[in-house]
C-alpha cells in the first residue's frame, strides 16, 4: 500500500518523537511492503516563526491532499516564549485549533490503558492499579467552547470577559454515534459526561445521546456529572469503557486518564471526520522543558502511528505488530525517565524508537 502522510513535527520535544514514530512506520513498511511517503510542513512555533502564522492556508491545503496526518506537538513555555506575546489567535495553539475545524476532526479518540509492567508507574493505590483500566475518551474536538463567540471588553467601566458554549444537535449526534460504533467494537459501554445539572448544552447532549443509544441495545448507556466522573476516575477507572464527551471536559478528562496510565507520554490519540482522513498526535504537550535532550518518551506518538495504520489505511495486522512491540519493549524492563522506576536504568527517546522498530 502506498501512504501519503503529511508530517507535522511541530516545537518542543514534537521533532524528536515524530522521528521516532517515523522510524517505527518505516520498519512496518519494510516488514509488511507498504511505502510511506512522507510530506513535512510546519505548524505553532516554527511555523510562526517562518511564516509569522501558526498555519497558513497553504499547509492546510496540502495536509488535505493527504490520507492522513502525523503531528507532533505545538507551543513553548507560555511565560517565557515571544510566541505567547502575540495576539491569541497568532499563537502556537491558535493553528492546532484551526486545523481541527479545517480538516472537520470532530471526533478525538484518546485511549487510555494501563500495561501491566506500568502499574508501579500509576499513581494510584495498589489496590485500584492491580486491577487494570481499558478506556476510550471520545472527546468532541471541533465545537464547544473552544470554538464559539469570544471577547473581551469594558462594560460599564468594568473588563469583562465573555466565552460562549454552543453545540447543535447535529454536531452531538455524530461524535454520539461513532462513540457507540466503538463501544460495539469493544466492551459495549458508553459513559456521557456531562454537567446536566446546570448547563443547557449538556441537557441537549442527554437528549440527543439518548435517541441513539436506542439504535444500539446492546450497549449498555449510564450518565455521570464531570464532577462525579473525574473523581471516578481516580477511585474506580475500571468502570469505563467509551467516555463520551464535549470539548473542555475530554481536555480536562483526557490529561487525568493519561496520568494514571503513568505518564502522559504513552497516551496516543486520533482525531477522525466522515472519513477514512484522521490526524494522529500524542495527547501529551511540547513539554519545552525538556526539549532537545533526547529524554522524551516517544510511545505516545509511535502509537498514534498505529492509530493511523488502524483507522485511516485499515492496516490492523501492522497496528497490532507496533502495539505489541511496544507491550514487549515494556516488558523486556526498558523505560524512558517519566516511566522509570527511582534506580530503574533509562533509555533515551532515540533508542526506545529503535528498541520498538526492532520489534515489528
Ligand atoms: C490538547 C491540548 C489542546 C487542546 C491545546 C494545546 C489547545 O491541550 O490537545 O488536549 O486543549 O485541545
Ligand atoms: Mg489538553
Amino acid at each position: 500500500m502506498n501512504c501519503n502522510i503529511a508530517v507535522i513535527k511541530g516545537d518542543g520535544i514534537g521533532p524528536e518523537v515524530v522521528t521516532e514514530a517515523m522510524k517505527v512506520l518505516d520498519a512496518v513498511g519494510k516488514k509488511f511492503g507498504h511505502t510511506f511517503n512522507y510530506e513535512q510542513l510546519l505548524m505553532g512555533g516554527c511555523s510562526i516563526d517562518k511564516y509569522g502564522d501558526p498555519l497558513t492556508d497553504e499547509t492546510v491545503a496540502i495536509a488535505k491532499s493527504k490520507d492522513a496526518v502525523l503531528l507532533g506537538s505545538i507551543g513553548g513555555n507560555t511565560q517565557t516564549s515571544p510566541w505567547y506575546k502575540l495576539p491569541p489567535n497568532k499563537r502556537p495553539e491558535a493553528g492546532l485549533l484551526k486545523i481541527r475545524k479545517e480538516l472537520g476532526l470532530f471526533a478525538n479518540l484518546r485511549p487510555a490503558y494501563l500495561y501491566p509492567e506500568l502499574k508501579e508507574a500509576c499513581p494510584l493505590k495498589e489496590s485500584v492499579a492491580e486491577r487494570g483500566f481499558d478506556m476510550m475518551i471520545m472527546r468532541e474536538l471541533t465545537g464547544g467552547l473552544y470554538f464559539g463567540e469570544r471577547y473581551t471588553k469594558e462594560i460599564d467601566g468594568v473588563m469583562t470577559a465573555v466565552d460562549t458554549l454552543t453545540y447543535n444537535e447535529n454536531e452531538i449526534r455524530r461524535i454520539a454515534v461513532k462513540g457507540f460504533d466503538i463501544a460495539m467494537k469493544r466492551r459495549k459501554k458508553v459513559t456521557l459526561v456531562d454537567k446536566a445539572n446546570v448547563l443547557d448544552s449538556s441537557r441537549l447532549w442527554r437528549k440527543v445521546t439518548e435517541e441513539v443509544a436506542k439504535d444500539y441495545p446492546e450497549v449498555e448507556y449510564e450518565t455521570m456529572l464531570v464532577d462525579n466522573a473525574a473523581m471516578q476516575l481516580v477511585k474506580d477507572p475500571a468502570q469505563f469503557d467509551v467516555m463520551l464527551t464535549e470539548n473542555m471536559f475530554g481536555d480536562i478528562l483526557s490529561d487525568e486518564a493519561s496520568m494514571i496510565t503513568g505518564s502522559i507520554g504513552m497516551l496516543s490519540s486520533a482525531s477522525l471526520n466522515e472519513t477514512k482522513f484522521g490526524l494522529y498526535e500524542p495527547s501529551g504537550g511540547s513539554a519545552p522543558d525538556i526539549a532537545g535532550q533526547n529524554i522524551a518518551n516517544p510511545i505516545a506518538t509511535i502509537l498514534s502511528a498505529a492509530m493511523m495504520l488502524r483507522y485511516t489505511f485499515d492496516l490492523d495486522k501492522e497496528a497490532d505488530a507496533i502495539e505489541n512491540a511496544v507491550k514487549k519493549v515494556l516488558e523486556e524492563g526498558y523505560r524512558t525517565i517519566d516511566i522509570a522506576k527511582p534506580g530503574e536504568p533509562q533509555v533515551k527517546c532515540d533508542e526506545m524508537g529503535s528498541l520498538i522498530a526492532e520489534r515489528i
